[in-house]
């Protein structure tokens, strides 16, 4: 039941489901070539989360609201018209672990016979309550000989289950789950080999990998993300947070005269966020002697006004906006409304994409 983690979907069109606190985004992708080729896409989005945080579409990791997320995502097919059931989902950081180990070269057979013994000492949640899946992502050598190293993922059984349910209450079939990280490299680097930070800033949580020459090598996250630049404003101003949201998404950063003071107020928090990244990037380049070379901002939060020169100066390498519709043909029946889609769809991609193209 639980190898929903490691699946070849074998099908020729999948909807790539990302269920965030602020939205559900959905894209319908279709075995192409050379590039999978977006048929359809759509977001449902909610304000319930501004005003109630614990009605968000996912109060905290254990609470899935499961009938009130089933209705939405319901609603979502429905309004998109949406023709393909078979779905693949992605899971919160925040619901999942992710722990990068390093072992010997070795063969299939002994790689088998030293995993259970590998995840009792990595993963710290007893190993029956969660499924279990392990990649293989790159190869190192030391004074004490070559080693490869090995991503772990585990993700409660329970949150497997919730994620189930709720695909079958809205009639769509879910056939494998995917952590976030995964599909945002899949989206917004597919095989480039750049040592690459990306920083999803969504409304609940900010995720933080690092991918480089393809491969994810670092998932972090925050709870600093987009809710709380818009309570930053919401407090500072004495304002409601729905007025806030409207405020952060018109004037952002860049604003002179009158609204300088709007522009300074959510600042404290992206700092915040900076120094994370800050963080994340100097234990990378340390630790592999790889340098960073760029940053891709993506989630809802990229959309911020001024922010790729803000996280420049701060950070010092060159920042971008991330565009997941690079990786897709699309017919010219899609109008891609605004540039504003490319970073929100890029899970939402990234998922749609796995095992497709
Ligand atoms: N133009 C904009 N300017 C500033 N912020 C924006 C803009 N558009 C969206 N956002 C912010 O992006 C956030 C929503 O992003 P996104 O849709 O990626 O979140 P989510 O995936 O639902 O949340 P999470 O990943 O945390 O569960 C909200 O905080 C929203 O205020
Ligand atoms: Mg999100």
């Amino acid at each position: 039941m639980f190898n929903i983690l490691k699946s070849f979907l074998g099908t020729n069109s999948i909807l790539g489901v990302d269920i965030g606190t602020a939205s559900i985004k959905a894209a319908e992708i279709v075995q192409s070539s050379p590039k999978p080729r977006l048929k359809n896409y759509g977001i449902l989005k909610t304000y319930s989360h501004l005003s109630r945080p614990n009605s968000a579409i996912q109060a905290n990791s254990l609470k899935i609201v499961e009938d009130e997320t089933a209705k939405l995502l319901a609603e979502l097919v429905k309004k998109s018209n949406f023709k393909t059931k078979e779905a693949v989902a992605s899971i919160p950081s925040f619901s999942s672990f992710t722990t990068l180990i390093e072992m010997p070269i070795m063969s299939e057979v002994d790689m088998i016979k030293t995993m259970p013994f590998q995840i009792k000492q990595h993963i710290p949640l007893p190993i029956e309550e969660v499924a279990i899946d392990w990649i293989k992502i790159g190869e190192r050598e030391d004074e004490t000989g070559k080693k490869q190293q090995i991503l772990f993922i585990s993700i409660p059984k329970e949150i497997i289950i919730k994620y189930q349910n709720i695909f079958k209450l809205a009639g769509l079939k879910l056939k494998a789950l995917e952590i976030e990280g995964l599909a945002l490299i899949r989206s917004l680097v597919a095989n480039d080999p750049t040592p690459t930070l990306i920083v999803d800033i969504g409304a609940r949580s900010t995720n933080i990998i690092i991918s480089d020459s393809g491969f994810l090598k670092l998932n972090n996250f925050t709870d600093f993300a987009g809710a709380s630049l818009t309570q930053a404003i919401a407090n500072g101003l004495g304002i409601s947070t729905r007025r806030a949201e409207e405020l952060k998404k018109q004037k952002g950063l860049k604003t002179g005269g009158a609204d300088f003071e709007l522009s300074t107020l959510p600042q404290p928090y992206l700092d915040v966020i900076i120094k994370e990244l800050i963080g994340a990037k100097n234990r990378y380049e340390n630790n592999y002697k790889r340098k960073i070379e760029r940053v891709i901002i993506s989630g809802g939060g990229a959309n911020l006004i001024g922010i790729t020169e803000y996280f420049e100066n701060q950070i010092g390498i060159p920042t971008v906006i991330g565009n997941s519709f690079l990786q897709v043909n699309y017919p010219s029946s899609i109008q891609l409304v605004s540039r504003e889609l490319g970073p929100e769809l890029a899970v939402a991609i990234g998922l749609g994409v796995k095992n497709l193209s």
